[in-house]
């Protein structure tokens, strides 16, 4: 969109002339726009509520491996709040669901195991600490088959579903369909830490 008629400046550089001929008022009000926008949002992300993509980076990786284990926060757990919480009541009935349809297949319904190991004995693979169980059941030990159920389930029921596996202990699973599986690990004291 040109004017009618270009105007020849009345300016030469070198013997050249040149037209007056304005940018289009589409084009100019795009290019205020984008300004107005950056002045704005450059702020914002360096000091106000956004986020850089350094950040993004760092708080999608944190989730991811708060999901699948590691070493942080979201994977340790107090063991003495989590031991007065398997102490009281409440979390047995909250457990019962989740155990019956994610822990079953592999530890059985009474905890004697099969593809997983036996929760009745004293004999722990990875700690019998209630933290220890809680930990585990979070992370998993994917390369055995114990799946990672900190991706799949809420905290809160990790919390009650430890203190149901820790109740198993000192139980006397039956022998149908099988057999108890045998003790694996290292035998643990009454707290659940590792004997010498
Ligand atoms: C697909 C089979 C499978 C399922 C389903 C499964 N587990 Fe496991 N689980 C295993 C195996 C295998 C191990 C042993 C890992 C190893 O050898 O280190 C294990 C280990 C464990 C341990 C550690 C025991 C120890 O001796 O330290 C706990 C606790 C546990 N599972 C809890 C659960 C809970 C709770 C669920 C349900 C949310 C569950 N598991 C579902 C297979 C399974």
């Amino acid at each position: 969109m040109s004017r009618a008629t270009d105007e020849l400046r009345d300016h030469a550089f070198d013997g050249i002339q040149e037209y007056d001929n304005p940018l289009p008022r589409w084009w100019l009000g795009i290019f205020w726009v984008t300004i107005a926008f950056g002045v704005v949002y450059a702020p914002w992300i360096h000091w106000g509520q956004g986020n850089t993509i350094e950040e993004e980076y760092a708080a999608e990786m944190a989730a991811a491996s708060a999901g699948s284990g590691g070493t942080e926060a979201a994977v340790v757990f107090d063991n003495d709040a989590l031991t007065a919480r398997c102490a009281g009541e409440g979390w047995s009935a909250r457990a019962e669901g989740a155990f019956a349809t994610n822990c079953v297949a592999c530890h059985r319904a009474d905890g004697g195991g099969l593809v997983g190991p036996n929760f009745t004995d004293d004999f722990y693979l990875h700690g019998g600490r209630p933290a220890d169980i809680a930990r585990i059941i979070t992370v998993g030990v994917p390369e055995k088959g114990m799946i990672a159920w900190g991706k799949l389930i809420d905290r809160e029921t990790i919390l009650d579903l430890a203190c149901k596996v820790r109740s198993f202990r000192g139980t006397t699973p039956g022998n149908e369909p099988m057999p108890p599986k045998e003790p694996q690990g290292v035998k643990v004291d009454a707290e659940g830490l590792a004997l010498p």
